[in-house]
């Protein structure tokens, strides 16, 4: 099946690759066009959030990159939220129930299924993101690193089935254009209780390590600017970046 790129324009493809994310960076040095897509089939350097590795085997996953434009957009890391619906949205399909952990790990019954890696790039010529998207489709357990074994899942450890990449691609294709679509016309509420709604930390207890520092709250929504709100013994606290891990399982790794 052929990959159609809704925006109508070019789609890089490439057997091996260290990083589709670290090719798009390459591109934005240049005028890239807006909707540019960048696959691979598999990753020698796939890079994850907070200096994290992405494991990358051939016919394990989708490794897949895409150049959006973002010109003045105050809010440009917002589109990362939106990419995190389209996710789920494309999940759903799949008759998959799957939830958000902010800002973007796409969760199926608590263990992460995708994870989502966008670079904002500033150039004299434009304003880039590079949304990077890792899914695992076809892995079995014993494909998984001992350590991820117990935090990782596949679509086809949960379905049972094998999809088929290229019907799932052109339909991640259309979800993240119809999204980013929306999020150029600043329609940010609908979608803001969305993600709420999709959120698997809503109302739970979590430890954020920001830094150095941890800091313990109740998760009680999300800014209009894509930041989470934690409820601390004393305030709430508006935080737009960190590591979260839910309390219990916190307190079950000390
Ligand atoms: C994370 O959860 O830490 C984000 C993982 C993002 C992985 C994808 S795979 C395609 C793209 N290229 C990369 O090097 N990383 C992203």
């Amino acid at each position: 099946m052929e990959i159609i790129n809704p925006f109508n324009t070019p789609i890089y493809k490439f057997e091996s690759i260290d990083s589709t994310n670290k090719y798009g960076k390459e591109l934005c040095k240049d005028n890239v066009e807006n909707g540019t897509i960048i696959l691979a089939e598999s990753q020698t350097n796939g890079r994850g959030r907070l200096g994290n590795s992405w494991d990358s085997q051939k016919g394990k996953g989708l490794y897949y990159s895409i150049i959006l434009h973002v010109k003045s957009s105050p809010n440009p890391h917002l589109i990362t939220l939106f990419m995190s619906l389209a996710l789920t949205d494309l999940l759903k399909d799949y008759s998959i129930n799957a939830k958000i952990k902010w800002p973007n790990d796409i969760l199926i019954d608590g263990k992460k299924v995708c994870g989502i890696l966008s670079e904002l790039i500033i150039k004299p010529h434009g304003r880039f993101i590079i949304v990077g998207i890792g899914v695992n489709l076809y892995q079995n357990l014993s494909d998984f690193r001992e350590e991820l074994k117990h935090k990782a899942t596949s679509i086809t450890l949960n379905t049972g089935s094998t999809i088929i990449k290229n019907f799932f691609i052109n339909s991640l294709n259309t979800y993240i254009y119809e999204y980013y679509n929306h999020f150029l016309r600043g329609d940010f509420k609908e979608f803001l209780l969305k993600y709420k709604d999709r959120s698997s930390l809503l109302n739970k207890e979590i430890c954020v390590r920001v830094h150095d520092n941890m800091i313990n709250g109740i998760v009680k929504g999300f800014s209009d600017n894509g930041n989470i709100l934690i409820e601390t013994k004393d305030r709430v606290l508006s935080l737009n970046g960190g590591e979260v891990t839910l309390r219990d399982t916190y307190k079950r790794s000390i």
